[in-house]
């Protein structure tokens, strides 16, 4: 039997292996960087301002994304309780993504604008202040902390040459908008934008 001899063949059946991998993973990967429906942005998307993208940076630090996935799938027990189902094209400005993997707490994809910035503040300085029975960790030090701005041109900058079209004026202005703002303003800035392009129909 041919078969036998790949089998009885480590080093043949893993460079067979690794070939059948390859090309299922190229043809499934690679149309992808050249799809308009995964480069477009959605319309009328716009980039995270200086304070948002700060509040991003937060966002990464403390963690949610290890409890908080930002991916609606399109199914109907999803969009019924988050909303529209997340697109590719809301991404695109996105580096890196957050979609996540991991959902302890709810999804965040369109959590802005479903509840109020006073909300947000109570619920992250502890969220047992609003939700009681809540396992999420209290997060007091960010209204304590001021926004380090020294590097938000720089990061705006990197971003642009990732295809994010921020204007000179966006870079020249990003320190002064973020000067003196707290953490907790930048993170909740970020997470009342987060979705929004598309509107939330729930
Ligand atoms: C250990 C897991 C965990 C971590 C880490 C975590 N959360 Fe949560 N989060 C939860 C749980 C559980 C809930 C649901 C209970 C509640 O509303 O407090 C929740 C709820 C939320 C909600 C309300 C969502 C909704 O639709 O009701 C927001 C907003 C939120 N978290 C933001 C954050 C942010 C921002 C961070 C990082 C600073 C974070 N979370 C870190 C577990 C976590």
């Amino acid at each position: 039997m041919k078969h036998e001899v790949i089998e009885k063949n480590v080093g043949l059946l893993a460079l067979l292996m690794v070939l059948a991998v390859s090309v299922g993973g190229l043809t499934q990967i690679v149309p992808l960087f050249f799809q308009d429906v995964t480069n477009t942005p959605v319309e009328g998307m716009k980039p995270y301002t200086a304070l948002q993208l700060e509040g991003r940076d937060i966002y990464i630090r403390e963690g949610c994304v290890g409890c908080h996935s930002q991916m609606i799938r399109p199914f109907r027990a999803e969009t019924e309780r988050y909303g529209h189902y997340s697109v590719a094209g809301e991404s695109v400005w996105d580096h890196p993504f957050l979609w996540g993997s991991k959902r302890t707490g709810p999804d965040l994809a369109r959590v802005g604008g479903r509840y109020s910035d006073d909300w947000h503040r109570a619920h992250l300085y502890n969220p047992r202040n609003v939700v009681p029975e809540s396992k999420m960790p209290a997060y007091p030090w960010l209204v304590a902390d001021t926004v380090d701005n020294s590097h938000t041109d720089t990061k705006m900058r990197a971003l642009r040459g990732l295809g994010v079209p921020y204007t000179d004026e966006d870079i020249a202005g990003a320190r002064d908008a973020v000067k003196g703002k707290t953490e907790m303003d930048a993170l909740v800035a970020y997470l009342q934008v987060l979705g929004t392009a598309i509107k939330n129909k729930r």
